[in-house]
């Protein structure tokens, strides 16, 4: 007899008084029959619903914020990764766009490509403004910007601009100087556009304004990348108490739940299942509009993770529950990057 067997009989006779007990008690076996169901339906009406938004519905039609009608998208951090490929792929759908960087050139290509990319039937008008989003005391400056707002009738506004560390690092070794342009790009930022483009969308009673969130701030903890994370946290916050300020207004405010894509930022350079390219990736959040794809129920409103295999994460991540493991193994990754990131910068130093 094996050691399982055995270990069978000697429980077998308690397994019966269970049963006895509960035929017994039918008041308590219900409850518990009632109680593992219920479990198990909100799994799957959860599941369901994660597949029904990621795999199968439309998100919201673009067109009710204004596209082919003249509105205008803004998209911030514009020059490059994925704000430029918001830039593309709404013009694309209709909306004169504004594009905003630090990097002229690459500004003054893209308008140039936008523009004459659109079909002939549509008149899709672009244009760039030279913005350094960490300068944010530069009054002179915000008011250029804000200038160049004037007027338009703004449908989007896709708050992309955000800087990250240049590698992950402990909090106390990091530069103060880096940690200042994190807090001012990421939150102060956006929160000073986000101020001068919403009263203009509440008296037009249409928009849609997108906040470039992270799993780092919105699903994980991030050590080693402790300010950025807490700023795409911040975002998270600060785009459901809006959104449930402005939902009667006709305006509509998501935080985009992210992990990797492929950009300059993450520094991967190959897509792969969980890391799509900026292009992939946009195309996903512009299709998804509205819905909350992968964190769907998972008690932050508003916040949506619309890329499938990023969706499948966070949906299980939530499932799991168990947040301190992934925030450990993000801690080894992180340590792990950083290590290859100084073993390329003695490369570097070396050849010169
Ligand atoms: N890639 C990812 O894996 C990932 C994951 C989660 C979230 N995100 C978020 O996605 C957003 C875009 O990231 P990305 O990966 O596309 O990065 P990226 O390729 O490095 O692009 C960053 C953009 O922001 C602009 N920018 C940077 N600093 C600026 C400043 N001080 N003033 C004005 N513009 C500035 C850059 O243009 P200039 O250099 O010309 O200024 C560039 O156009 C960020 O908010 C990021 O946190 C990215
Ligand atoms: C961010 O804005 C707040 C409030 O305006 C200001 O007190 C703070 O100095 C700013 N922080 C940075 C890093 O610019
Ligand atoms: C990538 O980012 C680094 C700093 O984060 C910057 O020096 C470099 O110019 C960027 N590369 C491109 C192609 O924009
Ligand atoms: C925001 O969240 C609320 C509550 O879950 C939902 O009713 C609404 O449709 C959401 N709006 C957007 C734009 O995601």
């Amino acid at each position: 007899m094996s050691d399982f067997d055995s270990q069978l009989l000697h429980y077998l006779p308690q397994v019966l008084r269970t049963n006895e007990l509960l035929i017994q008690c039918p008041g308590v076996s219900l409850f518990f029959l009632a109680l593992g169901f219920l479990t198990f339906a909100k799994f799957t009406v959860k599941a369901f619903g994660v597949v029904l938004q990621t795999f199968v519905l439309p998100g919201t039609s673009l067109k009710k914020y204004g596209a082919g009608k003249g509105a205008w998208a803004v998209v911030t951090g514009a020059s490059e990764g994925i704000g430029k490929e918001f830039a593309l792929q709404l013009a694309k759908k209709g909306f004169n766009v504004l594009v905003s960087a630090r990097n002229a050139d690459a500004l003054q290509t893209l308008v140039n490509e936008i523009e004459s990319s659109a079909p002939p039937n549509k008149n899709v008008q672009a244009k760039a403004i030279v913005m350094d989003f960490s300068k944010l005391s530069d009054e002179s400056e915000w008011k250029r910007f804000e200038g160049a707002l004037e007027g338009l009738d703004i449908g989007v506004l896709v708050n992309n601009v955000g800087k990250s560390h240049r590698a992950p690092i402990y909090f106390t070794e990091a530069s103060t100087q880096e940690i200042e342009d994190i807090l001012t790009i990421n939150v102060n930022a956006t929160v000073r556009v986000t101020k001068m483009v919403l009263p203009g969308m509440v008296n037009r009673k249409r928009g849609l304004i997108l906040n470039m969130g992270s799993f780092s701030g919105t699903g994980i903890a991030s050590p080693m990348l402790a300010t950025y994370a807490g700023t795409k946290s911040f975002l998270s916050t600060f785009t459901s108490s809006l959104a449930e300020e402005v939902k009667h207004k006709g305006i509509d405010v998501q935080c985009l739940n992210t992990y990797f894509v492929v950009s300059n930022m993450s520094q991967i350079r190959k897509s792969s299942i969980t890391a799509p390219t900026p292009k992939n990736y946009v195309r996903a959040v512009l299709q998804k509009v509205g819905l909350a794809c992968g964190a769907l129920w998972t008690g932050r409103p508003n916040v949506s993770t619309p890329y499938w295999s990023h969706g499948i994460l966070d949906y299980l991540m939530n499932l799991i529950g168990w947040k301190m493991v992934f925030i450990r193994y993000t801690h080894g990754l992180h340590s792990n990057i950083r290590k290859r990131y100084l073993r390329k910068l003695e490369r570097e130093a070396k050849k010169q």
